[in-house]
């Protein structure tokens, strides 16, 4: 049987852009390189040295750092930032960005990461991932300006994932269509498994962390009662899957249809999940395979961010269902809740 590799395909896609310098595949081989020596590690976790367990440090997030997250974000950093196809990394992990030295002859493209998604995931070997997004550098000149590392959505190159799970998958897409590899393991190389994604219209699966009901606004409240309604002409009640890994969730969501939600609550009352990290380059995929990302008001690619490290709510998946989301969230807002007191 003959096989499509990454490399294969990228080179193939580059054919049909006669401009192309060939920086766009140095970068995603680099990519490529990078989460090959961070699935192993995952795949090695218990055994290795060093691999499980906190870092004793607090990121910019304020959340504790994991080893792995660590060296997630040092593997990445290094092998991109080495490529002379990036002028700048933005990092879930740094609270600044690192602009390439001009001795590593920095190139045309921002690259933006979750090094790793899904950290309270890694020492009970549940799917994790690494979520990344690929920006143009705007301004004229060799500064690295303000902004280009804030620009709206519906400017990203390209962004992918990869889930480091039963199998290793990559998921990505340059503007047209979505493909996903998986990582034949005897081999080291990723081979071309999901050709042209599609999410499926509506799906019959939420996923949402629901122990926050409690700290949820009404309206949310009621968009997942409605979907536990026993309503079987509409195909409810709607399954429940949550991994707490969005890369995860994101990825079953993506081929077997439904919607992923982290919406606002007391406790985070702008939103959980990053937009230059997370969300802005999950919406990229899940429209170019047909579905929708919102944050329940407004479409995820029309924003622009006003720092790198900004978070939202995020609604995402089968067209129908993120729709049927957004109804729900305008439809009941205006009874007031909880975001009443907080905003005034
Ligand atoms: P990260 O591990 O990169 O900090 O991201 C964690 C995110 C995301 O993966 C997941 O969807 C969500 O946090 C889970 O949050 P809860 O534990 O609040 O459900
Ligand atoms: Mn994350
Ligand atoms: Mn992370």
């Amino acid at each position: 049987m003959e096989r499509t590799t990454f490399v294969q395909h990228i080179r193939q896609q580059e054919k049909s852009n006669p401009g192309a310098t060939g920086e766009f595949t140095t970068l995603m081989n680099e990519i490529i390189v990078a989460s090959k020596i961070i699935s192993l590690e995952v795949n090695s976790a218990g055994i290795g040295e060093n691999v499980l367990g906190l870092t004793g440090k607090i990121n910019v997030q304020g959340e504790e750092v994991q080893k792995l997250d660590e060296f997630s974000d040092i593997t990445f950093t290094t092998i991109i930032g080495k490529s002379e196809a990036v002028c700048a990394i933005t990092s879930e992990e740094k609270e600044d960005p690192y602009i390439i030295p001009s001795e590593d002859n920095p190139g045309k493209y921002i690259f933006m990461m979750d090094p790793l998604d899904g950290s309270s995931n890694i020492d009970v070997n549940v799917n994790i991932g690494t979520i990344f997004s690929i920006y143009r550098k705007k301004s004229e000149g060799d500064e690295v300006t303000d902004e280009d590392l804030r620009q709206k959505g519906d400017e990203q190159v390209a962004a992918g994932y990869i889930v480091y799970g039963s199998s290793t998958i990559l998921v990505y897409t340059a503007g047209q269509g979505v493909y996903g590899f998986t990582l034949d393991p005897s081999l080291g190389e990723f081979f071309l498994s999901h050709p042209d994604l599609k999410i499926p219209e509506q799906g019959s699966t939420y996923s949402a962390n629901e122990g926050n009901w409690g700290i949820w606004e009404e309206n949310q409240k009621n968009l997942v009662s409605f979907l536990k309604e026993d309503n079987p002409s509409s195909g409810r009640p709607y399954k429940l899957r949550y991994i707490g890994s969005l890369v995860a969730d994101f990825h079953r969501t993506l081929l077997k249809g439904g919607l992923f939600m982290y919406p606002k609550d007391k406790n985070s009352p702008k939103g959980k999940l990053r937009f230059s990290f997370e969300a802005a380059p999950l919406a990229l995929i899940v429209e170019n395979a047909g579905g929708k990302a919102s944050t329940g008001k407004q479409r995820i690619l029309d924003i622009t961010p006003k720092g790198i490290h900004d978070r939202l709510p995020l609604f995402i998946g089968s067209k129908k269902d993120v729709e049927m989301a957004e109804s729900h969230l305008s439809a009941t807002e205006k009874k007031g809740g909880w975001f009443k007191w907080l905003s005034g």
